[in-house]
């Protein structure tokens, strides 16, 4: 491939369908032709009402077709794609895409992609809860194991006023993603390939509608989730804690119950009601926590070590209250290293879960994250700031840079931490058993 043309020679097909992301199907059509490629425009009808077919044909210097039966005797939906290199439908309406799913041939984009033996790309873009849907997941599922390369889409601000994953990806985001098909290097680690890849709808609660399938990507697995922040006494009534409120932990145990795993919670104090079906154990301190960490270790297939531990307890707890009389104008704890939990399970020999720890940070998170991910031998860690009043500690919301072995395997947007628990669930799931299958 030419450097300065890299799709040069290369004939694509651009199926665009009725979402209000098609207006940035025109930029993506300029940039492909910009970039050396011959476009092959095709419109659904609905497409046609939001842009302007002329529009395209002018853009792409070739007639667009819609209906089937607009030039019937040439039998175009079948001719359309045989010399392509590849097709690509952005946007990619929930429609389409159960049209696709279900080998619906009822206008010239879906016809013309059932008789097409080229690769075919799609970008998903619609309303956040139209994505999340079970019917929508279950159709790109379906793509996807036929071959299809699902593009994830975006997050962010809707033009439905909703937020959340949904839109479109940006133009140079799909030429990338098309030219790693054509190049042969795609391998795109945080998509929809590969079994179980999609990311589960959240709670039908979220949804705003009744119960749907179960979600089920954690049945049969042991799950222990520790949560909230540790107490170090220093005498009877006095200790040293954190602002841990363990709503992060608790959402967490929630989704992977939710997915159909049998949970164990091990919370540090909080004020929070264990959810649903979930067995929780009370603890204060860290030594406490890994106890009963260790205590329920047996048959464990993931643990999420999200609670916030104290590093450090006073070497000597006094047996009874350090009387104000004692003390004088300063009062000295030694303090001591607590044991790291999560590097204790992740460093098992025998037995060992997939082992996920979470980096609550300040500063250079990427940075610390990695390195505690190394000296702590975990499979995976979710880092988050904790220096702003948006997310992290006791906040209803977060943002997780998720990595693993190979690098950031997620970036989680800024989202309830509901939403955010069951995303990381769902990518835990898939990764643990992806590592059982290796
Ligand atoms: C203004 C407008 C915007 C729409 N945006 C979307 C969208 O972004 N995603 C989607 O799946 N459907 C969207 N729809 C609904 C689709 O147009 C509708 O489901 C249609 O049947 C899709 O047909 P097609 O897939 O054949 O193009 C939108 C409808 C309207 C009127």
């Amino acid at each position: 491939m030419s450097a300065l043309l890299p799709l040069k020679n290369k004939k694509i097909i651009l199926g665009i369908t009725g979402s209000i992301a098609a207006y940035k199907a025109c930029v993506l059509c300029r940039l492909l032709i910009k970039n050396g490629a011959d476009v092959q425009v095709v419109m659904t009808p609905s497409a046609c009402k939001l842009v302007g077919r002329d529009t395209l044909a002018a853009l792409s210097g070739h007639p667009v077709p819609c209906d089937i039966f607009e030039d019937a005797g040439k039998i175009g939906h079948i001719a359309i794609s045989k010399d392509a290199d590849i097709a690509v439908v952005a946007p990619a309406t929930a429609q389409t895409i159960a049209k696709l799913a279900h080998g619906f041939a009822d206008n010239m984009l879906t016809a013309g992609l059932l008789a097409a033996t080229c690769p075919i790309a799609i970008a998903p873009a619609m309303n956040v809860n139209m994505f999340r849907n079970q019917a929508t997941q279950e159709n790109l599922r379906i793509l996807s194991r036929r071959g299809y390369y699902v593009m994830r889409p975006a997050s962010g601000s809707l033009a439905c006023g909703d937020t959340g994953e949904g839109r479109m990806p940006e133009p140079e985001d799909i030429m990338g993603f098309i030219l790693s098909i054509l190049n042969g290097s795609h391998a795109q680690r945080i998509g929809f390939e590969g079994r179980g890849a999609l990311p589960s709808p959240k709670s039908p609660a979220e949804l705003g509608q009744t119960r749907l399938l179960p979600r089920a990507s954690g049945a049969g697995l042991k799950v222990i989730v520790t949560a909230g922040p540790t107490a170090e006494a220093i005498d009877p009534v006095r200790f040293i804690t954190n602002r841990s409120s363990g709503r992060m932990g608790y959402a967490i145990a929630q989704a992977a119950r939710e997915r159909g795993a049998s949970v164990v919670l091990i919370s540090g104090p909080t004020a929070l009601e264990a959810p649903e079906g979930v067995t929780r154990i009370n603890v204060r301190s860290a030594l406490d926590m890994l106890q009963a960490v260790e205590d329920n270790l047996a048959g464990c297939s993931v643990f999420i070590g999200c609670a916030a531990v104290s590093d450090y307890r006073c070497e000597t707890i006094a047996d009874q209250k350090i009387s104000g009389r004692e003390k004088g104008q300063t009062m000295t704890l030694k303090l001591v290293k607590n044991p790291d939990i999560a590097a204790t399970v992740g460093k098992l020999e025998h037995g060992r879960p997939f082992t996920v720890g979470f980096a609550a940070e300040t500063i250079n998170g990427e940075e610390h994250a990695k390195a505690k991910l190394e000296e702590k031998n975990l499979d995976m860690i979710a880092m988050n700031y904790v220096n702003s009043t948006t997310q992290g500690f006791g906040s209803g919301s977060n943002e997780l840079f998720v990595y693993d072995r190979d690098g950031l395997a997620a970036h989680l947007p800024l989202q309830s931490k509901q939403a955010l628990a069951g995303e990381l669930c769902d990518m835990i799931f898939t990764k643990a058993a992806d590592g059982e299958k290796a």
